[in-house]
């Protein structure tokens, strides 16, 4: 049978899943990661703390471990991520700077890394997270200390670091229309209207049961395509209360569908990442006590009702 990949190519997009340095070393799971996923993105590997761990020393062991494997299965790889609030290193949380000192720091990081890469990582979440859910920008460390100008330096020394990789925004509850979503909307168009390099809105597609479908995630995706820039499904997941039961399972089957073809709808989705592509490996329940069975595959490395409809949709 053709794989999902395979499914998503025939569309001209890609089907692809994240994974975490210490689950390389489950063999029949990156066996199976390798074999049915285009693209891969490291979970944590290439996070600031785990590239730059101590200031201007560049530690890019875990990173180049996820490029090597996914060279080694013909994987592609999308870069997560260069600015972030969260999973920063001691040391720069810290510390107390001044503008001129932490635009420095962020160039130098953003211009490593993404030089590390070039020619290996074929897309970048250049800045992860920067609004809050009301649509104002989120008050983290480069916010408060550099102003909104953080996001358009960023992308123009991501840019400058690697010509061809595309360039992308990433965020989570921005799949429906609303205040973050429009926010994004507002800040891409602008963006674009002074020439600064985005390429691509990701959306991060944390999904749960019992808050309901983005209902309109189809028109959401066709705006953000229609002002000229990529989407991509960046870390689907759809979480459930546990214990996980036939019902429950059957509308997490349906949104897995309906999220697929949302995105082949709309010819500048380009493709979806699922975050861990199997229960067994999964960010939800230790981050969302009392939830999980999120992914497509099942502990055991079955497939799940998941996975038919996306074949489905496919
Ligand atoms: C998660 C990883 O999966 C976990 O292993 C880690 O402990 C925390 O971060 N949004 C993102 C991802 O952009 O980087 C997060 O990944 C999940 C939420």
């Amino acid at each position: 049978a053709a794989t999902l990949d395979e499914l998503a190519r025939r569309h001209g997009r890609y089907f692809g899943s994240a994974v975490d340095n210490p689950e390389l070393t489950d063999a029949a799971y990156a066996e199976l990661l390798g074999r049915e996923f285009g693209t891969t993105t490291p979970g944590n590997g290439m996070k600031w703390y785990a590239t730059e761990p101590r200031r201007g020393v560049f530690d890019f062991t875990a990173g180049d471990e996820i490029v090597s494997y996914a060279r080694a299965h013909h994987l592609k790889v999308r870069g997560h991520t260069l600015l972030w609030h969260s999973q920063l290193p001691g040391w720069l949380t810290s510390g107390t700077w001044t503008a001129d000192e932490l635009r420095a720091i962020l160039k130098n990081h953003i211009t490593q890394v993404v030089k590390h890469y070039r020619g290996k990582v074929f897309a970048w979440d250049v800045a992860n997270e920067i609004m809050s859910e009301d649509g104002t920008y989120r008050e983290n460390l480069f916010y408060r200390t550099l102003g909104p100008g953080y996001i358009a330096d960023a992308l123009r020394w991501a840019r400058a670091a690697d010509p061809k990789a595309k360039l992308y925004l990433n965020d989570y509850n921005v799949e429906d229309i609303g205040a973050k979503s429009d926010a994004y909307y507002t800040l891409i168009k602008r963006l674009k209207a002074d020439g600064v390099p985005v390429d691509g809105f990701g959306m991060q597609a944390h999904l749960a049961l019992q808050y309901g479908f983005p209902g309109r995630l189809p028109q959401n995706v066709q705006r953000f395509a229609d002002l000229g820039v990529d989407v991509a499904l960046t870390e689907l997941d759809i979480r459930m209360a546990l214990p996980a039961d036939t019902a429950k399972l059957a509308q997490q089957a349906d949104w897995y569908g309906r999220v697929t073809g949302a995105c082949l709808a709309v010819k500048r989705c380009v493709g979806i990442t699922v975050w861990g592509y199997s229960d067994r490996h999964s960010w939800i329940p230790s981050t969302f006590p009392g939830e999980g069975a999120a992914l497509p595959w099942d502990e055991n490395l079955r497939h799940k009702p998941a996975y038919d409809a996306i074949r489905q949709a496919l």
